[in-house]
């Protein structure tokens, strides 16, 4: 008897305990949803039970979000989670100072010692260290690599068995272009050269894809992250992912390892920095590779030799997977497009470069900035099919939310979900789910369209509702690249080799396929991957032989 009370009076403490730490969290979903929001809250519990993991959880959330309304407040433990799908909500997220460390669940990330992952002050001097490694004049001079890896990329294409109108695997273009990628990587932030466009017998570049996806499991599945229970619940992913992660922590240490010494010896002999170096080109350039310039961090004592290995680790996985996902998702948009798309392109491009067309042609900063129908056509690809859908941010302070009384606890976590934003007819008009660049066009007029006849002429007419519809448009509705304070610090880098790229591929192929974007199921796997990838043909035709035809 006296043991039953006992008992009664502990589980009666426990409650009270729970409800008191939980007491935030259910005051932010009463705020936020009112009744419902507490009422609804063992559905969201069961939604979310039955949907934990990556191959499915980006489609179910596109399919379910409608019948919540949101900003949406899940509790979970003693903590709540926020979905947050609308610009004004992201406007107010990326710019608090509250919310810029990342949650517990991105702990699951391998290669997570680098900036993208740095929490409090730790981030704050390592961005302002990293920053001046990306600025515009630095990230200009990549050109000449972006050129010279694109030009042997074009080769590797055409020397495809498979070309001249069969349908290649997306997936065996995706292996082509991503190895390009990876091997511009290692040359601007390493200042490495390899071989990779050509071959990958270490198998380097399917090493950082695995690992990613991985991640991607730990992050929904954190209980993962604690290695214990990962070797027990998953052995062979376990196994597999120490293999990846050995091999590369290997690949990036022993390039970083090598240039350090030669950076030491370089320096030892000319005396420091400065002064008689510069007069060399190949060591001007060297000196605005990524690793140099923390190597003289290093230098002054700010950094070790672990952190830079740490940092370049992480630069080259984040900058590998979403460059080359981002234009293989360009591509995508651009075979499937039916329309007027890929014609325009061409014509663009042909009046910038001199004729006879030649993927070779150096492509600039000054032609670049005169492709404004390129630049519409990507934005929409990063719009439609947004290369890092979701983005997790940790909450360090109470804080509350921008035109709303909604307090946000401490420890909260907050999903930013860009993909659906992006997708969503509130914020792009009817036609939210179709490719379009023209929208990008249409967005800047009339300002600045006189300066593009050709455009301007060949644009078809808008409804007057849709174009309404985009002069309304929020600055937050458009976040690729995230916003505010944590945004991509390889913004400029990522949108000049997507580009340089994509005018290479445009020169020398012309692209088709059958599938269509709407058959695309998502998968969210840090970056955007689809389920049905392997359903996806795309017939590349150098242009070329197609000119003989006519
Ligand atoms: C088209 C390509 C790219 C896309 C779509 C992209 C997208 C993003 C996004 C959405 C974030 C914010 C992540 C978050 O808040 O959780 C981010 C952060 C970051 N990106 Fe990129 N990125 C691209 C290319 C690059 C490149 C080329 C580099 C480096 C060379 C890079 C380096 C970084 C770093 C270091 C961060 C973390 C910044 C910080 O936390 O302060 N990204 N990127
Ligand atoms: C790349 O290939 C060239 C010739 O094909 C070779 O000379 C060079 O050593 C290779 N470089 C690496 C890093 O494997
Ligand atoms: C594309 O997006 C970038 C970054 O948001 C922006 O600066 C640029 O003006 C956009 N281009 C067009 C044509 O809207
Ligand atoms: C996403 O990652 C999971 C987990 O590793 C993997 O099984 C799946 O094949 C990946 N999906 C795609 C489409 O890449």
């Amino acid at each position: 008897m006296h043991l039953y009370v006992a008992m009664w009076i502990c589980g009666t403490l426990l409650a009270l305990l729970l409800g008191w730490q939980q007491r935030k969290c259910w005051r932010l979903i009463w705020q936020l949803n009112g009744w419902r929001g507490v009422a609804q809250q063992p559905i969201l519990w069961f939604l979310l039970c039955i949907n934990l993991h990556p191959n499915s959880i980006l489609d179910r959330v596109t399919q379910l979000r409608v019948y919540f309304k949101r900003p949406l407040a899940i509790l979970i433990g003693t903590r709540v989670l926020v979905y947050i799908d609308d610009p004004a909500g992201m406007e107010c997220i990326l710019n608090a100072p509250e919310c810029l460390d990342k949650t517990f669940m991105q702990e699951g990330f391998f290669a997570r010692r680098g900036l993208l992952h740095a929490r409090g002050q730790k981030w704050k001097l390592r961005r302002k260290q990293l920053n001046p490694a990306f600025s515009h004049n630095i990230v200009t001079s990549f050109f000449d690599v972006f050129n010279a890896v694109g030009n042997q990329m074009i080769e590797q294409f055409s020397q495809q068995p498979d070309l001249n109108g069969n349908a290649v695997k997306f997936t065996d273009a995706e292996d082509m272009l991503s190895r390009a990628v990876l091997e511009v990587s290692c040359l601007t932030i390493m200042g490495t050269p390899t071989n990779f466009t050509q071959t990958d017998d270490a198998h380097i570049a399917t090493s950082y894809k695995r690992l990613l996806e991985i991640s991607a499991i730990r992050v929904v599945k954190p209980w993962l992250q604690i290695d214990m229970l990962h070797r027990l619940l998953a052995p062979q992913l376990y196994a597999e992912a120490e293999k990846c992660n050995e091999l590369l922590v290997d690949f990036v240490a022993n390039i970083v390892q090598t240039k350090h010494r030669n950076w030491q010896l370089r320096n030892a002999n000319g005396n420091g920095e400065g002064n008689g170096m510069e007069t060399s080109s190949s060591s001007h350039w060297q000196r605005r590779i990524f690793i140099e310039q923390i190597f003289q961090l290093a230098a002054n004592g700010e950094l070790t030799l672990q952190e830079i290995e740490d940092e370049a680790q992480s630069m080259v996985l984040v900058s590998f997977e979403t460059v080359s996902n981002s234009i293989m998702t360009a591509l995508l948009c651009l075979a499937t497009n039916k329309g007027e798309c890929q014609r325009r392109l061409r014509k663009e491009i042909g009046r910038v470069f001199p004729q006879p067309a030649n993927p070779e042609a150096y492509v600039g900063l000054e032609q670049l900035q005169q492709l404004r129908y390129l630049d519409a056509f990507v934005n929409e690809s990063l719009r439609l099919l947004a290369t890092v859908p979701m983005n997790l941010r940790h909450v360090s302070r109470d804080f509350q939310l921008a035109g709303r009384k909604a307090i946000v606890p401490r420890n909260s976590i907050i999903v930013l979900d860009t993909f659906n934003m992006q997708r969503d007819e509130d914020w792009w008009g009817e036609n939210a789910k179709e490719f379009d660049p023209q929208r990008f066009l249409d967005h800047e007029q009339p300002d600045d369209s006189t300066a593009d006849n050709d455009v301007r002429t060949e644009m078809p007419l808008k409804t007057k509702s849709n174009q309404q519809q985009q002069k309304r448009r929020h600055s937050y509705s458009f976040l690729p690249f995230s916003k505010g304070l944590r945004s991509c610090i390889g913004r400029r880098y990522g949108f000049f080799i997507m580009k340089v790229f994509l005018v290479k591929l445009i020169t020398a192929f012309e692209f088709d396929s059958d599938f269509q974007l709407e058959q695309l199921q998502f998968v969210e796997n840090i970056s955007l991957k689809f389920n049905n990838v392997n359903d996806i043909f795309i017939q590349i035709q150098p242009i070329q032989n197609k000119k003989t035809n006519l």
